[in-house]
């Protein structure tokens, strides 16, 4: 067990690293972060940073011996690095984990291997597997590349042959996965953490609104019947259980209009639709992450409010922060980011009421006046 006072490193200096570092902090941890860039929102609260690329041998076998125990915030750290840094020193979650969760079609078969129902997929590789791709996902579907996609970024709806040729040249021709495009009616994710003991602590599930693909509002506890709820909570405890799981994931899931729950995709990391814990939870889904990679049983993940969790954009900029504040109700965090850039996550609120309906309605109208460029 690591207990308050040892060094926990966290590869990656973005915003999840920054509330890494910050929970870690509070707990009595100190903190190393590696980034290759100087100006990280994390580098800015953490005890000690490396500025350096993440396959970096100098800089890894630096932050092998300054910490106890290493963590990451997105998952495209490559392989070897974990690898590498593993065969130093504890590293959670696992370099398998993580690039299980960075190949969508792996991740896809480990999911249906554990009892998840994935939407119909197939592997396109090159042109002559878009037959074959077809008969099993039908049209409408999505096409998206196996790796590197994020916030709807890598991946196309495609209605026909003729536009699934357009999608594949696109997106570059590299390996993509083909997936039938499911009538959704509600999108939601559940949170859990796990230790090397095998012991869990699991989230309600929280209902996600995107916009423009990126996700806009986690509304949380999301607005499903109870069994569903439950079955979503169960398959995501299994699919970590299954993987010997150490660290702190999200499972994404669609209920579809028939009623389905369908896996979409897991985070090995914090999630943007956990940033609620930060306020309504009795364990913020980063002290989870420190509890875990240290050893220790996991927090309590029960839900003390209602809330709903909106992100601030770069495209909100400038912000009236008077009257975003003048809610009482409503918890302002911040990333540190200089610049506001369109579809940038420069910070969220979490808005908490004594019912969800109320915390809709109430973090709704914020939202639509704080941004100054609407006047
Ligand atoms: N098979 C699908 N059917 C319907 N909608 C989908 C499907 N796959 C993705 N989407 C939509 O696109 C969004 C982003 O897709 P996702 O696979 O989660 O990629 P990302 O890595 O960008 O989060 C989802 O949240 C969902 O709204
Ligand atoms: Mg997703």
């Amino acid at each position: 067990m690591l207990l308050p006072g040892s060094t926990l490193g966290v590869l990656g200096g973005g915003q999840l690293g920054r509330m890494f570092c910050m929970a870690a902090r509070n707990m009595g941890y100190r903190t190393v972060v590696l980034d290759p860039d100087s100006n990280s929102p994390a580098a800015e609260v953490a005890d000690r940073q490396i500025i350096a690329d993440y396959t970096d041998e100098t800089a890894l076998i630096e932050m092998a011996e300054l910490c106890d125990a290493i963590t990451i915030e997105f998952e495209n750290v490559p392989a070897e690095s974990l690898h590498f840094l593993a065969a130093r020193k504890p590293v959670h979650p696992s370099a398998e984990a993580v690039a299980l969760a960075r190949h969508r079609i792996q991740e896809k078969d480990y999911a249906k291997q554990a009892g998840l129902t994935p939407a119909a997929y197939s592997l396109v590789g090159r042109p002559s597997d878009f037959d074959a791709a077809v008969a099993v996902t039908g049209f409408p579907a999505i096409l998206k590349t196996t790796t590197l996609g994020y916030d709807g970024k890598g991946q196309q709806v495609v209605d026909d042959l003729t536009q699934l040729e357009e999608a594949f040249k696109e997106l570059g021709q590299v390996e993509c996965v083909l997936e039938r495009k499911m009538d959704l009616a509600v999108e939601i994710s559940v949170l859990l953490a796990r230790n090397s003991q095998g012991e869990v602590a699991c989230y309600p599930p929280a209902e996600n609104e995107h916009r423009n693909s990126i996700l806009h509002q986690s509304i949380v506890p999301a607005r499903v019947n109870s069994d569903l709820a439950e079955k979503a909570k169960a398959q995501a405890i299994c699919l970590a259980g299954a993987l010997q799981y150490v660290g702190i994931m999200a499972v994404e899931f669609f209920i579809t209009t028939e009623g389905q729950l369908v896996f979409n995709e897991m985070a090995p990391r914090p999630h943007n639709s956990g940033h609620y814990t930060m306020d309504a939870a009795v364990t913020t889904q980063f002290e989870q992450q420190v509890r875990v990679m240290c050893g220790l049983p996991p927090g309590s993940a029960r839900l003390m409010s209602p809330v709903v969790m909106i992100n601030l954009l770069g495209n909100l900029w400038p912000v009236d922060w008077a009257k975003c504040l003048s809610n009482p109700a409503l918890k302002l965090h911040l990333y540190g980011k200089s610049e506001a850039r369109q579809g940038r996550k420069m910070g969220h609120f979490n808005l908490l009421a004594d019912n969800v309906d109320v915390a809709i309605t109430a973090a709704d109208q914020i939202f639509q006046k704080i941004s100054l460029l609407s006047r």
